[in-house]
């Protein structure tokens, strides 16, 4: 790549050819004020306050953003010129927007209220009135104050270039010019509330946060977001104690600096139908009554009086930390039993080999990828931000992408070829040593293994990755992607059946032949809990939310959400991160490890470790790879699963509804309110269809 050199401000700068001199004058930490300017869009160069002087050059401005770095260039952003024209440019910007500062939930974090107060004036020399733009109606989650858009394009790029769903543009001109939908539809992306943060301006803001609170009264902490498998990077802002809002945290290996919207907009569940004290039901089939911690504890040491190990089982939620799933681990060892699995979807796969299980490619690989095969995925639903990758794969490079399973809108083209096993492992046969591509990615969906031949599936998929050229000496193309949070770190610490154990769909079937007595669900709510756990088997359930599980419980624990507590999490590519606490849980609600800590104590078992560092010096001890903050532990190639024979049912994603996938989502009334739009929606479409 060859490379010219500059001058900017008087220091001098090498960058590659074609780097704008606004990169250039960022990486030399020069700030130049600039509006329609993303670097992850497109560069529409509209805004024009970006404008710098390049001498030498034609006697006006320049816009920055759109003019390359050139040999011997010599730029200022700081002269008497530069500066007037930005005057200019903002007097124009201000020439319509309102005065809206003390009612916008953007003051405090707005650009154009940042670049007033360098360039703007106290007074106006326009006595014209300023013009009103209809606000628009985007659903749920934006609220549109559209007179004060300044036209800057970024939410029209942003929906047609990363969402990939173009709904949104700038309609007429001059006075006349407005941003909108062309047919009053709403933006059907679950992306939609990066929208937000891409506006620089209020015009588009967050409808359940609106009026809420200012930025400088809230308690901004960093963390990790559990709501998928993908492990966004995000920013918990809290106000008491109450969560406020969550943000995006940029990452580029990652979430880059997008998150979903179910990430983003569900926190309101925070504060609904939340466990806040423990319960007992002591009538089969009775009531669940208020208890203290004592009561409930007692209560669960009189149950399990008796009770041999290898009749207790225990299970993992979707949500759950590594420090609570160790110590689970843990209790149910010192306890006599193996009957334990993280897997409550009922999947079936090979835990054995980490490379079997884990998305080897890494979400940043999905970039030099050159064929994508999806199969058994709606990867939109299952993980937002790996759907957002393979767009820009296909956006920016025009990289293939086929289809085993469900032809579903996944916002980017793609070939069908099939929805069976057996139409992949026919694919690989016909291209078996023809695949020219030198880094293909083979995508599988967890749910594919969710089924009786599950681990027959995981068996064929090792010989199909390899007849498809996915694995070579520098590069693992063979990817399974996850819907848990907290499904890759569960594995990872071995919480799946021990020696003779039973497995998540015996221990079910266990709880209704007497052979399994005691069930201990750690947030485990993602299945029939309530239709498939037989009556006559004692069952704990210790979570955040009186959501499935609860209901089922003869004992409820109450303990805290991922905003409560800190953790260690792994992603689907087995990445390690640490998880911060950003409020405090509700009532008596209390850290899981510290509710098994107790418990422990009271069966006469106890765990050897009184403070987190403890447990997670023991943790780190047996899992060398869980104290690598941000690092993968790299997977080994080698065979897994078990031999067998595969049905002819087609692959399905096992997500219905994109909103509601946690007990969190399901207690969100901004979820609820989402999910009632996607249903008057489809019901729209099928009117239409049928007209
Ligand atoms: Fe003030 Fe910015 Fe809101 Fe405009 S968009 S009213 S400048 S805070
Ligand atoms: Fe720019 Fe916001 Fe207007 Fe969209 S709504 S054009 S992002 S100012
Ligand atoms: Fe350069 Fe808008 S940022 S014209």
């Amino acid at each position: 790549m060859s490379t010219v050199k500059l001058t900017i401000n008087d220091m001098e700068i090498e960058v590659e050819r074609g780097t704008s001199i606004l990169q250039a004058a960022q990486e030399l930490g020069v700030e130049v004020p600039h509006f329609c300017y993303h670097e992850k869009l497109t560069v529409p160069a509209n805004c024009r306050m970006c404008l710098v002087e390049v001498e030498g050059g034609p006697p006006k401005p320049a816009a920055s953003c759109a003019m390359a770095c050139g040999e011997g260039m010599v730029v200022r952003t700081d002269s008497e010129m530069v500066k007037k024209a930005r005057k200019g440019v903002m007097e124009m910007l201000l020439i319509n927007h309102p005065l809206d500062c003390p009612i916008c939930d953007q003051g405090g974090e707005c650009d154009l209220q940042d670049q007033a107060m360098g360039y703007g004036f106290d007074r106006s020399r326009f006595q014209e009135n300023k013009r009103a733009v209809e606000d628009k109606e985007l659903g749920p989650l934006i609220k549109t104050v559209m007179t004060r858009c300044i036209n800057c394009t970024r939410c029209v790029r942003f929906a047609e270039e990363v969402a990939g769903t173009p709904v949104l543009g700038q309609m007429n001109r001059g006075e006349d010019a407005e941003i909108g939908t062309f047919v009053d539809e709403l933006v059907q992306t679950e992306l939609s509330g990066n929208l937000i943060d891409i506006c620089p301006v209020g015009a588009l803001t967050s409808k359940p946060y609106a009026f809420k609170a200012r930025p400088w009264e809230l308690t901004k902490t960093e963390t990790i977001d559990v709501h998928d498998a993908v492990g966004s990077n995000i920013r918990v802002d809290v106000k008491g104690r109450e969560v406020m809002r969550v943000l995006p945290c940029l990452h580029e290996d990652v979430n880059e600096e997008w998150i979903s919207d179910r990430t983003r907009f569900s926190y309101d569940g925070l504060g609904n139908g939340r466990l806040d004290r423990p319960y007992i039901r002591e009538d089969k089939k009775g009531k669940l009554r208020e208890a203290s911690w004592e009561e409930a504890f007692g209560f669960i040491a009189k149950k399990l009086k008796g009770v041999k190990g290898e009749e207790i089982a225990g299970l993992v939620g979707d949500l759950a930390e590594i420090e609570s799933i160790v110590a689970l681990k843990d209790l149910l060892g010192k306890l006599g039993s193996s009957n334990m699995d993280c897997r409550t979807d009922g999947a079936k796969f090979d835990p054995s080999n980490r490379a079997g299980y884990l998305f080897n490619s890494t979400i940043a690989g999905i970039d030099e990828a050159d064929a994508i095969l999806l199969v058994g995925t709606n990867p939109r639903h299952e993980a937002t931000l790996i759907n957002a990758r393979i767009r820009k794969a296909v956006f920016e490079r025009r990289v293939p992408v086929a289809v085993i399973g469900e032809a579903a809108d996944l916002s980017y083209k793609y070939a069908h070829v099939g929805s069976t096993l057996q139409d992949l492992e026919k694919l690989a046969k016909d291209y078996k040593g023809k695949v020219k591509s030198e880094k293909p990615m083979i995508i599988v969906g967890s749910g594919v293994f969710e089924r009786e031949d599950g681990e027959a599936i995981h068996n064929a998929l090792y010989k199909i990755a390899e007849d498809l050229g996915c694995i070579k000496k520098d590069w693992n193309g063979f990817n399974v992607l996850h819907r848990a949070a907290s499904r890759v770190g569960a594995l990872d610490a071995g919480f799946v059946p021990q020696a003779g154990g039973k497995d998540f769909e015996q221990i079910i079937a266990g709880t209704k032949d007497g052979s399994i007595k005691a069930l201990y669900l750690l947030g485990a709510d993602e299945f029939d809990v309530h239709g498939s756990i037989g009556w006559k088997t004692f069952t704990i359930y210790q979570g955040h939310h009186g959501d499935h599980g609860a209901a089922r419980a003869d004992v409820v624990l109450p303990g805290c959400a991922y905003t409560e507590k800190d953790g260690i999490y792994l992603n689907t590519e087995g990445r390690v991160q640490y998880a911060k606490r950003a409020a405090f849980p509700p009532g008596e609600a209390k850290e899981d490890w510290k509710i098994l800590r107790g418990l422990s104590d009271v069966l006469g078992q106890k765990l050897p470790y009184d403070t987190q560092i403890q447990l997670r010096d023991r943790i780190l001890g047996e899992f060398k790879h869980f104290s690598m903050p941000d690092e993968i532990a790299p997977a080994s190639w080698g065979g897994f699963g078990v031999k067998g024979k595969v049905g002819k049912e087609p692959f399905v994603s096992p997500v219905l509804n994109y909103y509601m996938t946690n007990a969190i989502c399901r207690a969100s009334d901004t979820m609820r309110a989402c999910t009632l739009e996607l249903l008057n929606s489809q019901e729209e479409q099928l009117e239409a269809a049928e007209l």
